[in-house]
């Protein structure tokens, strides 16, 4: 009992708001699950880490002392805001990976330099009765190497999603990312076994180790490229969340401890997903070489058979089963209001319709799902791949918008090509199928589609938006 009361007495105010806005983080974390409490959930957690912030500002408190430079910490949350709003504003959807990358990194970058801010500053009294080897100076290590890795890494992820970073691929530099590795692993064992009064001795190898961790950065994410590039993002977004629980330790800060482990395990889970979504190994992301190198064998063949607007019109509105599967190029063309208009027209004359969901389409993990959320489209017509492929064979009509990659038989015909293993939405079992695309541009892995010369594939060129208006204009007089 006395003991207990010990324990609740020795709790500070700072410490209760920390585990509200740990509760705020996991049930925002939860909401975001759903696109229909997602919004909400972000507002949530956001408010956390707003409320979190607050705290530490006015309740923190160093050998008795409040926090000083008070208003050099408000401009710089002033000036950060600004520019996180406004960037967020203009942001175009399709950019959006990019951001997410950029961000990411900046979470890696501010980990990093906490811990070569606070390296020269372990206490040396705990390096007295420890030594070099104690739980401060692995946290502070840690979260210099992968905040560091995450921060280059993202820099050079938003560059390439941004089209000014190209890949850059030599057979060796598997074996050079593991040296590199090792290399860095060696140097937190050689610092953590030094015999010293302070840490501040030891500063310059930090900044080495700085400098090697950018370089490896760099180089993990170079040779990554084509469709495998969101499973780096969220891998290195895994990464900031790691580095970020590590300040949590150093600081004994739970609420930045349990954001840390939310965004690190969150990343991870969400890396495995998308592992499994493109068929790449965890492992191989991990060496920094995989995927989409393979030159595919598929020689276009065949002929491309069109469809006149009227003829679809007619084939969409005497179907039973329609299943529409968006993809970026919906996104890029800005049609999800009017394919909802669509799908809601053919609905009034009875036609059952269905979006058919693959995780990667678009350009980023769930952007189909925002993408027709916007527009409004019921969450329950959209179907994930694998629950909606066995249907596709009593499907009347496939309508695919925008989307390429993801409907290519190559992934399960064609073992040499770059995408072969990755599940894709079946859409050649369908009994009809109509491709709205500008032209016979290619996909993202930048590969040829057999399923656009399928004898019961028909072509709809065009812009998504105004082949989409006029469709619906036919629908309509029908
Ligand atoms: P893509 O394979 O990129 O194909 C999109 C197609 O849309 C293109 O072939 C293009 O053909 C067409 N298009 C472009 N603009 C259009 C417009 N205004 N109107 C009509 N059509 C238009 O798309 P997907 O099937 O959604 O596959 C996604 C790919 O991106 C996958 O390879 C995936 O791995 C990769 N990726 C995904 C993510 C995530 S997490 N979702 C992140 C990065 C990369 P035309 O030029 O002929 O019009």
């Amino acid at each position: 009992m006395n003991d207990i009361s010990q324990f609740t007495a020795g709790i500070t105010i700072l410490e209760v708001t920390y585990v509200v806005a740990s509760v705020l983080f996991i049930i925002g974390l939860k909401m975001l699950s759903h696109p229909l409490t997602a919004r909400r959930g972000n507002t949530l957690a956001a408010f956390g880490m707003g409320f979190a912030i607050v705290a530490t500002i006015v309740f923190h408190r160093k050998d008795g002392e409040p926090i000083k430079n008070i208003p050099l910490i408000l401009s710089a949350i002033a000036i950060g805001t600004a520019i996180g709003w406004i960037i967020a504003r203009k942001v175009k959807m399709t950019a959006m990976p990019q951001l997410v990358s950029f961000f990411n990194g900046m979470g890696g970058a501010a980990a990093a330099l906490i811990s070569m801010m606070e390296f020269p500053h372990v206490s040396p009294e705990l390096i007295a009765e420890s030594g070099m080897a104690n739980g401060e100076v692995l946290a502070i290590l840690l979260g210099l190497l992968i905040g560091t890795v995450s921060w280059a890494g993202s820099m050079i992820a938003y560059g390439k999603l941004d089209g000014w970073i190209g890949d850059l691929r030599v057979k060796a530099m598997k074996y050079v990312n593991l040296a590199i590795l090792a290399v860095l692993i060696g140097m937190i064992v050689f610092i953590m076994t030094r015999d010293v009064q302070a840490s501040s001795e030891l500063t310059p190898l930090i900044y080495i180790m700085f400098a090697i961790a950018v370089v490896y950065g760099v180089l993990f994410v170079m040779p990554i490229g084509g469709a495998d590039m969101p499973v780096v993002i969220s891998l290195l977004n895994s990464f900031t969340g790691v580095a970020a629980a590590m300040g949590g330790f150093l600081y004994n800060n739970q609420a930045m401890l349990t954001g840390g482990i939310l965004v690190g395990s969150a990343g991870t889970i969400l890396t495995v997903l998308m592992c499994k979504a493109m068929n790449r190994s965890l492992l191989n992301v991990i060496v920094g070489v995989f995927g989409g190198g393979g030159e595919s064998n598929i020689v276009a063949g065949g002929s491309i058979k069109e469809i006149s607007l009227s003829d679809a019109a007619v084939l969409l509105s005497y179907s039973k089963k329609v299943v529409i599967v968006p993809g970026y190029g919906l996104a890029v063309a800005q049609a999800q209001h009017i394919c909802h208009e669509l799908d809601k027209l053919l609905e009034e004359k009875g036609v059952e319709v269905k979006y058919a969901i693959h995780p990667v389409a678009g350009r980023m993990p769930g952007h189909m799902n925002v993408l027709l959320a916007e527009a409004d489209v019921p969450y329950e017509q959209l179907i994930e791949s694998d629950e909606i492929n066995p249907d596709l064979p009593n499907t009347d009509v496939l309508v695919v918008i925008g989307a390429n990659d993801v409907v290519n038989p190559a992934a399960e015909d064609d073992p040499s090509s770059p995408i072969f293993g990755m599940p894709i939405i079946k859409a050649r079992d369908a009994r009809n199928i109509i491709v709205m695309k500008r032209g016979m541009g290619k996909g993202y892995a930048a590969i040829e589609n057999l399923l656009f010369f399928n004898d019961k594939t028909r072509m709809l060129f065009g812009d998504a938006k105004g082949t989409l208006q006029n469709l619906v204009n036919e629908v309509k007089s029908l």
